[in-house]
């Protein structure tokens, strides 16, 4: 049995062997730039400990991570150009290192690329895995556009929002531990609860990386502080903040919300009071509390012995507490 951080060693090991082309430099460059700048790659360390529980090996599974690895550095790089952001992972984002055009073909580049690295799964359960993937891949995207499309709305309620960051994140943590399972032979039922597990911790995820955008510590996220309230991003804090305000708090969240010309930090400022007077911040965890619970629960029904799920607990207990 693999531990998550002998997982994430193997990624990490197996990531600088893919072959990037060198030219046109303008175009793989951006690649291997930003697959250098690390993240937690979690995602195919899951892919890895889901074949692990079943095969007791994750050979197999090696390609189909880097994939989705890949697959996540994609979105990254098109997210921060549709989010504004200058920072990721503590560097410049992709479109500001070089510029808009590379960061869309790039990213484009890499989209491909993760396609190809997944058809190097297995034969026979190729289809099984390129189909969960390329379906995960169009919900992202899907999920992606309705973020943008909430950018203009004043109102959004928690259940759209849900829905919202059940497709643009959590699908892409519950495949991978889908697809996982897949390459080490798990029964469906399993696969389909391993999935359950992880699209309700990919929520708690999204909700935590919500929280962490107003109150993390830039440090640690290697993100600037406040860029979802520059961007009018309807967050769970944002949508809580205005389902509780008084009609005076109201009318300051709608006014900086419809305001075009401003500082973005007075505007950070002035959200963040009403954020911290309305207890955003609490209410967030709350919810990432229940749907932690809910993973679990899932995990729990998984027909494999509990001491075999230990990695996995523990991956999730270490994503809530994640600072990063
Ligand atoms: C960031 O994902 C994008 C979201 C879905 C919230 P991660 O927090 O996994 O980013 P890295 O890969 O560790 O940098
Ligand atoms: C990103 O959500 C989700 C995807 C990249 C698909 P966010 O926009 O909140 O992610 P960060 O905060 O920029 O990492
Ligand atoms: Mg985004
Ligand atoms: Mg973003
Ligand atoms: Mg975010």
């Amino acid at each position: 049995m693999y531990t998550l951080s002998e997982a994430q060693n193997l990624v990490e090991k197996h990531i600088q062997t893919v072959f990037i082309p060198d030219t046109p430099r303008e175009l793989y460059e951006p690649v291997k730039y930003i697959l250098s700048l690390g993240g937690k790659r979690i995602r195919p360390a899951l892919v890895l400990l889901a074949c692990d529980l079943y095969s007791g090996g994750v050979e197999s599974a090696l390609m189909p991570a880097i994939a989705i690895e890949m697959f996540h550095n994609f979105t990254l790089v098109h997210d921060d150009m549709m989010d504004r952001s200058d920072l990721r992972r503590g560097s410049p984002t992709v479109h500001k290192k070089y510029n808009e055009n590379v960061a869309i073909l790039s990213g484009d580049v890499m989209s491909i690329m993760a396609s190809r690295l997944m058809n190097q799964a297995p034969g026979v359960v190729l289809n099984t895995v390129h189909d969960i993937f390329t379906r995960t891949a169009m919900q992202v995207c899907e999920g992606q556009q309705i973020d943008m499309n909430f950018e203009e709305r004043l109102t959004v309620t928690e259940e759209e929002y849900l829905h919202m960051i059940e497709m643009k994140t959590a699908v892409l943590i519950a495949a991978s531990l889908k697809i996982g399972a897949v390459l080490g032979g798990a029964s469906q039922k399993d696969a389909e609860d391993l999935y359950e597990f992880g699209r309700n911790l990919g929520i708690a995820f999204q909700l935590q990386d919500d929280l962490l955008d107003t109150y993390g510590d830039p440090e640690k996220t290697g993100k600037k502080v406040g860029t979802d309230i520059v961007d009018n991003k309807k967050t769970f804090l944002m949508i809580k903040a205005l389902d509780h305000a008084d009609p005076v708090q109201k009318k300051e969240l709608t006014g900086w919300l419809s305001r075009k010309d401003f500082e973005h930090e007075e505007k950070i400022e002035a959200v963040v009071s009403v954020f911290n007077d309305l207890k955003v911040k609490e209410l967030t965890e709350n919810k990432i509390g229940d749907f932690y619970d809910a993973s679990l629960q899932k995990l729990k029904k998984l027909q494999r012995e509990e001491d075999r799920k230990t990695e996995l607990y523990s991956f999730a207990s270490m994503l809530m507490e994640r600072k990063k």
